[in-house]
């Protein structure tokens, strides 16, 4: 596991204190990217906190042509499900602004779990290390769609989800060791029904959240939960 200095806990006092601070961390890092290394890939979460940070994103000034869109999971129902990730994230920011369609890399979880993780994994396997990695805390310690009590599944960049806990049961994640070829990682915690996962966390019991401990250690960014 993850050595505790690898995790860096940042408490915020309010939603929208942590709203902009996620949104500063990724301003920050897309510039450097863009600058070092000319573009910048960024892996979205999904959930509501989330939801806040890429309505801000809408009115960034950067040079989106540079950006490139994953997810890192998908719910298996159809593209235009409203609880569809790639939805949201595209009818609150990407639908704004002008990332080339080709460098917006949907999970394709309407082909079902085995089909979509099979393509998605393609995607994933000629695309670079992550710059960044963002993620969500279910309340039971699930990160994307690495679930308690599931098997870690490493065989591809992407696998199949069977049996979610959370609705719906078949879904699509990146696998814990592709999400942790990143720069840099940040989960986004808010609320107090995240506690138990969170004092999990801290005292070294492992939760899914656990499994995603890159080199560069992870950012957990949180509110209304006491760290
Ligand atoms: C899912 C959710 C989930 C989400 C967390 C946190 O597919 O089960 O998207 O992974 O990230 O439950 O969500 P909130 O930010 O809404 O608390």
């Amino acid at each position: 596991m993850m050595q505790p200095e690898n995790t860096r806990w940042k408490h915020f006092n309010s939603i929208e204190c942590l709203r902009h601070g996620v949104f500063d961390a990724i301003v920050k890092s897309a510039n450097e990217a863009i600058k070092q290394r000319g573009q910048f890939s960024i892996v979205l979460a999904g959930g509501n906190t989330p939801r806040t940070v890429y309505r801000l994103l809408r009115d960034l000034d950067t040079d989106w042509s540079k950006w490139h869109i994953y997810h890192g999971d998908e719910r298996c129902l159809p593209i235009d499900h409203e609880d569809r990730n790639s939805l949201m994230a595209e009818q609150v920011w990407l639908r704004y602004v002008n990332i080339p369609a080709s460098q917006v890399h949907d999970i394709p979880a309407e082909l079902g779990s085995v089909a979509g993780a099979k393509a998605y994994a393609e995607t994933l396997h000629v695309a670079p290390t992550f710059d960044m990695v963002l993620l969500g805390l279910g309340e039971d310690g699930h990160t994307a769609s690495l679930f308690p009590n599931h098997e870690v599944d490493n065989s591809a960049d992407a696998v199949p989800v069977f049996n979610a806990p959370k609705p719906p049961a078949d879904r699509i994640t990146i696998s814990q060791n592709r999400l942790n070829n990143t720069r840099e990682v940040i989960f986004i915690v808010s609320g107090a029904g995240k506690q138990e996962a969170v004092d999990h966390w801290r005292s070294g019991t492992a939760i899914p959240a656990t499994l995603i401990a890159p080199s560069c250690g992870v950012d957990v960014y949180c509110f209304g939960v006491a760290v």
